[in-house]
């Protein structure tokens, strides 16, 4: 029997950010966020050693992980901490490399607007860059503003300060999927294909006329591209 697909979401959203694909596998809010609330954590390596305690308390030994975005840099420490519980990897709307200085400024700001202002108003500055349409905007923003905003603030350090994870690109062994929305502006297809071509084992797949959330923006494509056949 094949390992179940995990999915991990983007920020500032929960699970349920995977409806759409909901009935391929289970998605586990990451620690502080939609259900998973207590005791915060602030980096990427501890989230993801979060997540293996998720799947220890559900039995789960291997997994194939679905991550998009943060939950791609969450799935990408997983694999280097945890490397005989990963069957596979789906890298969706994500990257390797670790935050710029621009990069680290817009986290600055984003942490007081998300003590000053809420969650919500971090998915609003965010929405015209993350979405190639706003169709989808008010039920993420919806999401958005139900978190916890010191979880929002939490992750917002993780993201800053996460490591860079190029070198480990070249010793990922399982079977993995690299998956992007063609109009993603947050990490285009070029650092797609820069992953794709450093890990062995691993196929390009663009879903034409999605932004950063690929899944959310093009379900089937999504579907077809990251979850079948495995
Ligand atoms: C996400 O979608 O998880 C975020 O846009 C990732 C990031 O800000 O680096």
């Amino acid at each position: 029997m094949r390992a179940p697909i995990v999915f991990l979401h983007g920020f500032p959203l929960d699970r349920r950010m995977w409806e759409a694909q909901a009935d391929a596998g289970m998605a586990i809010d990451l620690r502080g966020f939609g259900e998973r609330r207590g005791a915060l954590v602030r980096t990427i390596d501890a989230f993801a050693d979060d997540v293996i305690a998720e799947l220890d308390a559900r039995g789960i030994d291997r997994a194939i992980v679905c991550g998009l975005s943060m939950g791609g840099y969450v799935a990408l420490a997983m694999h280097r901490r945890h490397r005989t519980r990963i069957a596979g990897l789906i890298l969706a709307d994500t990257k390797a490399t670790p935050d710029d200085d621009e990069a680290k400024k817009g986290r600055a700001a984003n942490i007081v607007r998300a003590r000053s202002e809420g969650p919500g108003a971090v998915f609003d500055a965010m929405a015209p860059k993350v979405l190639a349409s706003q169709e989808h905007a008010p039920a993420m923003r919806t999401i958005a503003a139900s978190q916890d905003p010191e979880a929002i603030v939490a992750a917002l350090e993780a993201m800053r300060d996460r490591p860079d994870a190029t070198a480990e690109l070249s010793a990922i062994e399982v079977p993995t999927r690299i998956v992007v929305g063609s109009d993603d502006r947050v990490t285009p297809l070029a650092d797609a294909e820069r992953m794709a071509r450093a890990i062995g084992n691993a196929t390009l797949h663009v879903i034409e006329g999605a932004g950063h959330f690929s899944n959310i923006e093009r379900p089937e494509a999504f579907r077809h591209a990251a979850l079948d056949g495995w």
